[in-house]
């Protein structure tokens, strides 16, 4: 954590054997952290709701396609637990959407800091060091 990344720092993001991965998680990061300084420009007292959605709304659909091309290349390549990883994302994905509807809803900053600050980084960690991890192990004899 840091004023520039202030939810995630890129060297804390597990380095998997995929380089396309590690890339698109670079990016991801990238998006929440731009999320999170704009909470806590909101927490200091000066809130951007509309950049607030947009951000958020980016980050969701950044996401949904992150999950699709890791579930497309699980399935294609026969990666025999793909149906535990995509669980895992399907319920990750449900709780996002939850967290995006809420702040449509409610533009509530702390509700949804809450989210972004604590519980997406922890989640995100363990899914790349473990998930995102073994399967990086075996598409890694595909893909780049
Ligand atoms: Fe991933
Ligand atoms: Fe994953």
């Amino acid at each position: 954590m840091s004023e520039q990344h202030p939810v995630l720092a890129p060297a804390d993001i597990p380095s998997i054997a995929v380089g396309s991965m590690n890339d698109t998680h670079h990016q991801e990061v990238a998006l929440v952290n731009t999320l999170g300084a704009l909470l806590l420009q909101a927490r200091d007292g000066n809130p951007d709701p509309d950049a607030i959605g947009r951000a958020l709304d980016e980050w969701v659909s950044h996401t949904e396609a992150h999950f699709e091309r890791e579930n497309r290349l699980m399935q294609e390549h026969g990666f025999p637990p793909y149906p535990v990883h995509a669980q895992e994302h399907t319920s990750a994905l449900d709780n996002l959407h939850r967290i995006q509807a809420g702040w449509h809803d409610r533009h509530d900053p702390d509700e949804l800091g809450d989210y972004v600050f604590n519980t997406w980084p922890q989640w995100f960690q363990m899914h790349v060091n473990s998930m995102d991890n073994v399967t990086a192990q075996f598409l890694s004899n595909f893909v780049d």
